[in-house]
């Protein structure tokens, strides 16, 4: 029996465009919740557009991830990248494997469909994606705004993680790595 079956609960995936209104408003409320507050609109937004990878129990959701598309460039080589948004698992479901059953997919998902994975780690999320290969960027982060590069801050620098695909096996993290602009938070 697998992990997830053996807890009660299920991993399955669905695209952003077929959630209904109310899927939307349970996952940002799910989201809220797990992030005790600090999850706001922009936050949200982020998530959406890719796909989500749900954990579900007999009482809802217990877990969630997104996987959204954007271009990152290291370098000067651009790169289709996988970033990862909204990581959170229920509080009564945390610490039996939850958050790293739905990173194995949202992994599997990276690796098959992008040249990189990137995310922002919470302090809380941090362990969880090192233990599972994820690795921090060392050069300098920035993010190409309509007036050209704008340099990140040392916080967004610290939070910063990625995962190598095959195609990026011998990526050089000592380079300066951007990210396209959005509203909210650049990483
Ligand atoms: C970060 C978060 C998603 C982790 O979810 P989780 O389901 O608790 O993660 P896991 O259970 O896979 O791993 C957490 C710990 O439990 C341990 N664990 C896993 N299964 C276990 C089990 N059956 N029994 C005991 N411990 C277990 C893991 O080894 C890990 O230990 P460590 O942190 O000491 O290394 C969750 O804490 C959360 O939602 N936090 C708030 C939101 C947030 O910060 N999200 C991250 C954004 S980047």
């Amino acid at each position: 029996m697998s992990n997830e079956a053996a807890s009660g609960y299920r991993v399955r995936l669905r695209h952003s465009h077929a959630l209904s209104g109310t899927d939307r408003q349970v996952l940002q409320r799910f989201l809220y919740d797990a992030f005790a507050g600090d999850f706001d609109d922009s936050d949200f937004d982020h998530c959406l557009g890719g796909v989500h990878v749900f954990a579900e129990d007999d009482r809802g959701m217990v877990g969630h991830a997104a996987v959204v598309q954007r271009s990152l460039v290291a370098g000067d080589t651009v790169l289709r990248t996988g970033y990862v948004e909204a990581v959170a698992v229920a509080a009564r479901m945390r610490r039996r494997g939850v958050g790293d059953a739905v990173m194995a997919r949202v992994d599997d998902i990276v690796v098959r469909a992008h040249d990189l994975g990137a995310l922002s780690a919470s302090a809380d999320g941090r362990p969880l994606y090192l233990r599972r290969g994820w690795e921090p960027w060392r050069g300098p982060l920035g993010v190409l705004t309509v007036d050209g590069m704008r340099p990140s801050p040392d916080d967004d620098q610290d939070s910063a993680l990625i995962l190598r695909t095959p195609s990026c096996a011998d990526l050089d993290t000592g380079q300066r790595l951007t990210c396209d602009w959005r509203n909210g938070s650049d990483w």
